[in-house]
């Protein structure tokens, strides 16, 4: 039988995220607006009471105070309704043992979207995958409201949070010292500075004129950037 192809809009990286109003388990937001100024994470998940889902929301509760020292804020979504969120996040709390991890509470707000309204509007139902669940979404939003990272995975891929708390801090980290973080980069290692725009300035760079810029060639440039100068600007101690 043909599945349903019914095409979603995706929001793409750059663009205002789309606003909606919506009931979740730690009561009405209002997104993005209750958010500005702050990063914030946007993410689906396929369903309640799944496995994959239960060991990523216990890993997410886990390091929610991580990701809020680094200023920024959780919001995650089903298309399940509020009643089943509440039993869900109960039983987790009560009954669920994983990989060291007990007694978690999910204390982030969980949205009821069983309209699909919300997952629609962020092409998070991706019917080539399933045309009734929400596919592992991630949107990085920055304080002004701005998508600036998206990451999909399908529904049997539990995602790896300690790449989506290096790429906020990579992106905090170009933002506040206007460089360019290359493969893999993790605070402390060698930044990218931005590629020279004039003739003058790769023979500048190339002459090693530039203090403290290291060329691999004219158009590969890196400059050290040392942890705590960079853990200070974008983490909370
Ligand atoms: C899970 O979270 O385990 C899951 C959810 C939907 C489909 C497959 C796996």
């Amino acid at each position: 039988m043909e599945t349903n192809k019914e095409i979603y809009a995706m929001p793409r990286i750059g663009e205002q995220a789309p606003s909606f109003t919506a009931v979740t388990t730690q009561g009405e937001i209002n997104f993005p607006k209750d958010y500005e100024g702050s990063w914030v994470i946007l993410f689906s998940h396929p369903a309640d009471f799944t496995p994959v889902c239960t060991s990523e929301f216990m890993t997410f509760a886990v390091m929610e105070e991580q990701f809020n020292k680094a200023g920024c804020k959780l919001v995650g979504l089903s298309v399940d309704g509020l009643y089943s969120h509440i039993a869900w996040l109960r039983t987790i709390k009560e009954k669920i043992e994983y990989k060291g991890m007990k007694n978690v509470e999910v204390t982030f707000p969980l949205i009821e979207d069983i309209t699909m309204e919300v997952a629609k509007k962020y092409g998070m139902i991706q019917p080539g995958e399933s045309n009734t669940k929400a596919v592992r979404a991630v949107f990085i939003i920055d304080p002004k409201g701005i998508i600036r990272t998206i990451i999909y995975y399908p529904l049997s891929l539990g995602r790896n949070f300690d790449e989506l708390y290096r790429a906020l801090i990579a992106l905090k980290t170009a933002d506040e010292f206007s460089i360019a973080t290359p493969a893999d980069w993790r605070p402390g290692d060698d930044v990218i500075v931005p590629t020279a725009g004039s003739c003058g300035t790769a023979k500048n760079r190339m002459d090693g004129k530039e203090e403290g810029v290291e060329c691999k060639d004219w158009f590969f440039c890196t400059k050290k950037l040392d942890k705590d100068t960079v853990l200070k600007k974008v983490v909370t101690r």
